[in-house]
């Protein structure tokens, strides 16, 4: 059984709904798409000009499978995470509050913030009194592999990527929407190899890893999965679909010995559960 389906129904309708918002899944029917006149089939130049003479813009609509797959960057919902992986976030957190698994909710790599603003719901949805939420970005985006790189992040600089770069001021707004800014939402602005290892941070019930590079993965998994809670979820975004992610989650487990089972959520996410 989910541990969603332990909630009350009101606190389960509420999540419910806030997921549904935080992906746009609701709202896909009111979704434009600026279309890629790449694939536009003849002179695409001309039609360019034709278009910017008029002010006018093509649009497409959204892509609902795509949406609940977690395989777009939507233009205006607050996670790209998609359906199946933010019910993975909400049962991992609700499990925490009610079996009485110690630690706070952290999500390492967080754009606009969806996924933690969730895990601020749970919190409010359960009457939760203590714990905090932890939300770890650098703020401007993936960082360029430095010289030391390790081989599966060679090549990969997406530090240029500007719809990755969301300001700390923007997430906040974004949590502020839905009425979930607080002081338990606690704000780790920086590359995680400075702000993680010193962060004031004792016990993790639910870790999220979502910073895509081997390099991100690793600082994370090193500074935070010693602190989670005998019990609690280490969740893992990009596993199956990038392999720089899957190879540092793997190289670190190894590392540890850690042989908890690893559990699919759909094809890119995971999560395993300290014995
Ligand atoms: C794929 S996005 C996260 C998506 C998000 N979890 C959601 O709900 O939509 C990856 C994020 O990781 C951050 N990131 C990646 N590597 C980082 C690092 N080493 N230090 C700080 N932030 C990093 C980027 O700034 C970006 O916001």
């Amino acid at each position: 059984m989910r541990a969603v389906e332990r909630l009350e129904p009101g606190a389960r309708a509420y999540l419910d709904l806030l997921a549904g918002c935080l992906t746009r899944e609701l709202f896909l029917d009111q979704e434009w798409w600026d279309a890629d006149l790449r694939e536009w089939p003849d002179d695409v130049d001309a039609l360019r000009e034709r278009l910017r003479e008029r002010g006018w813009r093509l649009v497409r609509r959204g892509d609902p499978t795509a949406r609940a797959e977690g395989r777009d960057w939507p233009p205006t919902a607050e996670t790209m995470v998609g359906t199946a992986r933010l019910g993975n976030v909400v049962d991992c957190c609700v499990a925490a509050v009610l079996d009485d698994v110690p630690g706070d909710f952290v999500e390492t790599g967080v754009w606009r913030g969806g996924a933690t603003i969730l895990m601020r719901g749970v919190l409010r949805a359960l009457d939760d009194p203590g714990r905090r939420v932890w939300v770890a970005d650098s703020f401007e985006g993936l960082p360029a592999p430095g010289e030391d790189a390790h081989p599966t992040d060679v090549g990969l600089d997406w530090s240029h990527v500007g719809a990755l770069k969301v300001s700390a001021d923007d997430v906040r707004a974004n949590f502020a929407r839905y009425g979930l800014l607080d002081d338990r939402v606690q704000f780790l602005e920086g590359w995680f190899a400075d702000t993680l290892p010193t962060a004031p941070i004792d016990q993790v019930s639910v870790l999220r890893l979502d910073g895509d590079l081997y390099g991100s993965t690793m600082d994370a998994l090193r500074a935070l999965e010693p602190r989670v809670a005998p019990g609690g979820w280490v969740i893992v975004d990009d596993y199956g679909g990038w392999e720089p992610c899957r190879t540092a989650v793997d190289d670190y487990r190894a590392d540890r010995g850690i042989t908890a089972p690893i559990h699919r959520v759909d094809w890119t996410g995971i999560w395993w559960r300290k014995p």
